[in-house]
């Protein structure tokens, strides 16, 4: 079950350029973001009170919103000083992040040239729950009806709300049959990826993965590619068919809030996360922990 409400959270979140208490963090019904999906955001974790590769979020949630056709009225540096300031004024170290941008309320109707572009950033409590023995169980999945469409119908380097809309859909028919997530498949019937997150094999001691040619290329799937590689891991990016995970050994998912989740099961397919997810989860864990300098400044 749920537990306390997003809204009903104690702390500051940054608005606008200024920061507000959690409860009155608020917007107007009619504004465009909510009626039109012209939003867009980032999902981020904070490590010991350091923020895994912000400057890359940064980048990508103004490259989301060009993409969407409105600019964020601030530059990277202000964002990622606004990041940092919502850990140290909300007193949190392991924690998530939420920027998020939206067209305002000035005009209502598809188009809206002349709205106004708003930013807010939140942040909570979130450390990384689960330890390496309990991850490696893995999740189960099913197969999601849904698929990620065709590059020509949907704007996929978009880290936009409204690509979401079937993710929520395909996650609660898998929730609704008592499994974790759901795993789309693209246009094409191939495999994609998680619904919030991406997807990885292994087979004979190299790791597949799909091609990122219609779904977010996570920050996490290129950390992790590069973590592999500098095991001497081969990795495959290749368009990869759902009936090959029949051979497929092991399977694990990647996202900033993911992080590297193994998985037992998809569908029909099963799957025993061994050595490679293991590697995995332990690089990646490596790689997130606060840099030493950073360490002895913060001291
Ligand atoms: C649909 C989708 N794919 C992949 C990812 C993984 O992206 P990242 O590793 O940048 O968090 C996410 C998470 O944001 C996602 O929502």
């Amino acid at each position: 079950m749920a537990g306390i409400s997003f809204d009903q959270l104690e702390g500051s979140i940054w608005l606008d350029g200024k920061i507000v208490p959690w409860s009155e963090a608020k917007m107007h019904v009619l504004t465009h973001g909510l009626h039109y999906g012209s939003s867009v955001f980032e999902g981020q974790r904070a490590y010991g009170g350091e923020i895994f590769k912000l400057e890359e979020h940064t980048k990508r949630l103004h490259e989301s919103a060009e993409v969407l056709g409105f600019t964020i009225p601030w530059s990277d540096e202000q964002i990622n000083d606004a990041c940092r300031q919502m850990l140290v004024e909300n007193n949190l170290k392991d924690a998530y992040l939420r920027p998020v941008a939206w067209r305002g309320s000035e005009m209502m109707g598809v188009s809206a040239q002349a709205n106004t572009i708003h930013l807010a950033i939140a942040a909570w409590d979130w450390p990384s729950y689960y330890s390496p023995e309990e991850r490696l169980k893995g999740i189960r999945m099913d197969m999601a009806e849904y698929r990620r469409p065709d590059p020509s119908t949907a704007p996929f380097k978009s880290k936009a709300a409204g690509l979401y809309m079937i993710c929520t859909i395909s996650k609660h028919a898998a929730e609704a049959k008592g499994y974790s997530d759901a795993l789309m498949l693209d246009w094409q019937g191939r495999i994609a990826e998680a619904t919030s997150a991406n997807v990885f094999f292994v087979q004979d001691g190299a790791i597949h993965t799909p091609l990122a040619d219609c779904f977010l290329d996570g920050i996490t799937r290129r950390t992790v590619i590069d973590l592999a590689r500098a095991r001497g891991i081969e990795v495959i990016e290749r368009r990869i068919m759902p009936e090959e995970m029949e051979v497929f050994e092991e399977c694990f998912l990647t996202g900033s809030a993911a992080e590297v989740t193994p998985v037992s099961e998809i569908g029909p397919y099963s799957f025993a996360p061994g050595n490679i997810c293991k590697l995995m989860i332990e690089d990646y864990m490596a790689a997130v922990q606060p840099s030493a300098e950073k360490m002895l400044i913060a001291s």
